[in-house]
C-alpha cells in the first residue's frame, strides 16, 4: 500500500493536535443523542480542516444541503467574519428546529439560517440566483448529490470550493459491483466532479472522505 494507513491512534493524535471541537459541539452532539438524532455529523478533524479551508479562500458566503442538529454548520459559521453568511437546507423541520436551537446557542444565529425542504427544491426554487457562494458543503441523501452539484455549481465564484461528505462511502467507494443506492451515489458525485471541465477535483482520506473541487 502507498501512503500511510490512517489508523484510530493517527485520528486520535490529529484531533488532540488540532482541536476544533469545544463544550458547546461536543454539548451539541450529547443533546442531540438524547433528542434521537442519528450521530452522523462530520467528525472533529473535518472540523478542523474545513475551517482551515474556509480561512484559506476568505470565505463569506457558504451553503449547506444536510443540516441535522447544526453541527457542521456552527463550525463553518465560526470561520465566517461577522457579516458573513451562512444558508443550510434541511429536509426535517425537527432537525431544523433543533439545529435553529444550536445555532442560536452558539450566538451565530444572526449570520446562519435553516430553510426546511428538500435540498433539490430549495436550490432550485429559492436560492436560483442567490450566489455567489465562496464554500458549499452538501451532505445530505447520497443519491441527490449530482443534482445537488448542477444547482449549485452556477451559483459559486470562481475558486469557490464545493466539498461532498462521505466521498468514501463508508469504506465502499471502490465496489463496482455494488447495488447500494448510497454508494452508487457517492461513485457517480465523485465520478461528476472529477470529470467537470469547471472543476479542478481531488478526494481527501479524511473523516469518511471528502470530495473537493475548486471552481475553475
Ligand atoms: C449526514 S446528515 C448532515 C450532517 C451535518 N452536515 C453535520 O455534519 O452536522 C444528513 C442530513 O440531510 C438531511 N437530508 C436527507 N435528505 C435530504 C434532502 N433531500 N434534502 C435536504 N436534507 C436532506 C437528513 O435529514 C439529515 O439530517
Amino acid at each position: 500500500m502507498k501512503g500511510t494507513p490512517v489508523t484510530e491512534e493517527i485520528v486520535e493524535y490529529m484531533i488532540r493536535m488540532f482541536p476544533a471541537e469545544d463544550e458547546l459541539l461536543a454539548g451539541l452532539r450529547e443533546q442531540a443523542a438524547i433528542a434521537g438524532l442519528p450521530p452522523i455529523q462530520i467528525s472533529p478533524e473535518q472540523a478542523a480542516f474545513m475551517q482551515t479551508l474556509l480561512l484559506g479562500i476568505d470565505a463569506r458566503r457558504i451553503v449547506e444541503v444536510g443540516t441535522l442538529g447544526g453541527y457542521s454548520a456552527i463550525v463553518m459559521a465560526r470561520a465566517l467574519p461577522a457579516d458573513g453568511e451562512l444558508i443550510t437546507i434541511e429536509r426535517d423541520p425537527l432537525r431544523a428546529d433543533f439545529a435553529r436551537e444550536q445555532i442560536r446557542r452558539a450566538g451565530l444565529d444572526s449570520i446562519v439560517r435553516v430553510m426546511v425542504g428538500s435540498g433539490a427544491d430549495v436550490l432550485e426554487r429559492e436560492l436560483a440566483g442567490s450566489g455567489p457562494f465562496d464554500f458549499a458543503f452538501i451532505d445530505a441523501d447520497k443519491p441527490g448529490y449530482v443534482r445537488y452539484l448542477e444547482l449549485i455549481y452556477p451559483l459559486m465564484r470562481r475558486g469557490g470550493l464545493i466539498a461532498g461528505d462521505n466521498a468514501l462511502a463508508w469504506g465502499k467507494i471502490a465496489d463496482a459491483d455494488t447495488e447500494d443506492p448510497d454508494v452508487r451515489g457517492m461513485q457517480a458525485f465523485n465520478n461528476a466532479m472529477a470529470s467537470h471541465p469547471g472543476l479542478q477535483a481531488s478526494l481527501i482520506p479524511i473523516g469518511d472522505g471528502m470530495c473537493i473541487g475548486v471552481v475553475l
